[in-house]
């Protein structure tokens, strides 16, 4: 098979393929969270790091005002594609998501699979809880999904799945290279097995992800006061059953209040 190196999300159309089949959950828990964490209706949502906007647009349909940043062009240009497809404006940006301004103000913000983790440095991330809290206004939330790295025990570090949309069909691999604990890195490789009844190829890269300790992310909270900690959720995206974060914790979803 032909072997392609290049960047994921150079390739928003295979990257949606392979995302945007798992919009249902994520979309379910963020409409549940802002109605039981927002203490205002809910009208306009932002998601920095959107990328393709699986979530944006079905937010969108739902009635909501959306906006969104990624630092990939073509990204931006896959999601506000969507978005007019879909009789919406065109409400995503390229720009960085520890460096950037919205008005108006959002109501909520949402980030859940793990893009906060390409942060590279405790500064960018602090800026980024910063930018995300100017972002909103007072009661809003920041719902904020990512793997913590758990104390002393070995990963579950490989996951595989499949997914198909009309004749594209693409098989996925992604798994845990290695991880740094002192560096604070994770790095992470992937495959995309492209299959079209024109031609097959396989698409690889490997991507840096910082990592963080319970504890270490709870230390970046604290240097951010603006953003109070109200609740935490796991990946099981069940709004009734909140999961207290312990060192042995993995997936987790900090819901995050505007004071
Ligand atoms: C795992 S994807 C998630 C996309 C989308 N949030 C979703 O749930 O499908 C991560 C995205 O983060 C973007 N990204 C990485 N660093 C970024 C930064 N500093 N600012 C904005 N976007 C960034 C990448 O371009 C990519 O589109």
């Amino acid at each position: 098979m032909e072997v392609i190196e290049g960047n994921i999300y150079d390739y928003p159309k295979y990257y949606d393929v392979l995302f945007g089949a798992d919009w249902k959950a994520e979309y379910d828990f963020l409409l549940a969270c802002f109605d039981k964490h927002v203490r205002r209706p809910v009208r306009r949502v932002f998601e920095p790091a959107c990328g393709t906007g699986r979530l944006l647009v079905k937010l969108a349909g739902a009635g909501m005002e959306v906006a969104g940043n990624d630092l990939n062009p073509k990204a931006v240009e896959y999601c506000n594609a969507r978005l007019v497809r879909h009789g919406f404006a065109p409400t995503a940006r390229l720009g960085d998501m520890s460096d950037f301004k919205l008005r108006p103000k959002a109501h909520a913000a949402f980030n859940t699979i793990n893009s906060f983790r390409h942060l590279p440095s405790e500064q960018a991330a602090e800026n980024h809880l910063r930018c995300v809290a100017a972002a909103l206004v007072q009661g809003g939330v920041y719902v904020l999904g990512l793997h913590l790295t758990p104390a002393g025990t070995p990963l579950c570090d490989e996951e595989s799945w499949s997914a198909r949309r009309g004749h594209l069909s693409i098989l996925s691999r992604m798994w845990s290279i290695r991880i740094d604990r002192r560096r604070r890195k994770e790095r992470v490789g992937f495959t995309f097995d492209v299959y079209t009844p024109l031609r097959q190829f396989r698409l690889t890269d490997e991507l840096d992800f910082r990592t963080y300790t319970a504890a270490q992310f709870r230390r970046l909270l604290a240097r951010v006061p603006e953003l109070e900690p109200v609740e935490t959720y796991d990946f099981a995206y069940d709004i009734d059953e909140p999961a207290r974060v312990t060192s042995q914790t993995e997936d987790v979803v900090f819901v995050l209040r505007k004071r």
